[in-house]
């Protein structure tokens, strides 16, 4: 990697001064995006996957199109002038699902985040105005403001790839660790009490116990989203649901699904049984 880039990623990350525009940023965003089933869709409880880098594809893919037909002559103009549109509308949605990922993050994550979003709204300005010079008959004008809005888009996705493979933004975070397999004994029976969550050690999984009426739960114990401790949550026992201390994901403590997000990815859980006085456990393949 180019030491300037690096340099430049890590005095962004280290930019205490954008957390004066960031912190009110996210708090404003949390309100425009609470907790409910309008944030459960943005941030992809019903994908398994963050929404918002699916998205980025399909605005990027019009732009990228608009963007080949300007270099291949004045006879796709009007085609170009549509996909550039098409861009403008799909980023709508995308720039609400990247909003609501970035509501929850801190930090490091919480200033990039800032200047992505930043640098997608120039990109998103320019497309904008190229598509109205396109309009008004200028083309010429239309296709520069569109080679200034791909530039800027390239910079702010280059951001967006350091958020997620070097910021973990959006990873799950119970996908490192090698789970049992095979029946691993974790607690004596009578160390788990009814409907009080314990914290569990199988090899290197922290696993949260919980007993209710006689069955016994186990899911990771590492929220999905970025890594709360689920067993420090909000338990509800009659729906059996843990809500997650950080940011108020909600998982169901028998199947790990996502009921509430910000988290789309669903626990990874475990099968139980009682052998020789102790709580045995084991991961459930496939889900
Ligand atoms: S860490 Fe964000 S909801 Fe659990």
């Amino acid at each position: 990697m180019p030491g300037f880039l690096e340099k430049m990623l890590v005095n962004l990350e280290q930019a205490k001064g954008l957390d004066k525009v960031a912190v009110p940023g996210t708090e404003a965003a949390s309100r425009l995006v609470p907790k409910g089933p309008v944030k459960d869709a943005l941030t992809g409880k019903w994908l398994g996957h963050p929404v918002h880098p699916f998205l980025t594809d399909v605005a990027i893919a019009f732009w990228t199109a608009g963007g080949v037909l300007d270099l291949l002559g004045t006879r796709h103009d009007k085609s170009a002038e549509v996909l550039t549109g098409l861009g403008i509308v799909s980023a709508v949605p995308t720039a609400l699902a990247g909003v609501a990922d970035w509501v929850d993050t801190i930090g490091e994550e919480r200033r990039v985040g800032l200047v992505h979003a930043v640098g997608n709204t120039a990109a998103l300005g320019a497309f904008t105005a190229s598509w109205f010079a396109r309009r008004n008959g200028d083309v010429s004008r239309g296709k520069v403001l569109g080679a200034l809005g791909a530039g800027l888009l390239g910079f702010s996705g280059y951001l967006g790839g350091h958020l997620a493979y070097r910021l973990g933004s959006g990873v799950d975070r119970t996908i490192f660790d090698k789970r049992p397999q095979d029946w691993t004994p974790v607690l004596a029976d009578e160390d788990l009490p009814e409907d009080s969550p314990v914290l569990a050690q199988a090899g290197e999984t922290d696993v949260l116990v919980y007993r209710n009426s006689g069955d016994i739960c186990a899911i990771h114990n590492v929220c999905s989203h970025r890594g709360g401790p689920l067993h420090e949550g909000r338990i509800d026992a009659e729906a059996r649901t843990v809500t997650c201390p950080w940011h108020d994901s909600e998982f169901d403590l028998r199947t790990g699904e996502v009921v509430h997000g910000p988290a789309s990815a669903p626990q990874p859980r475990f099968e139980t049984r009682i052998h020789g006085g102790k709580i045995e456990l084991r991961e459930v393949q496939g889900g």
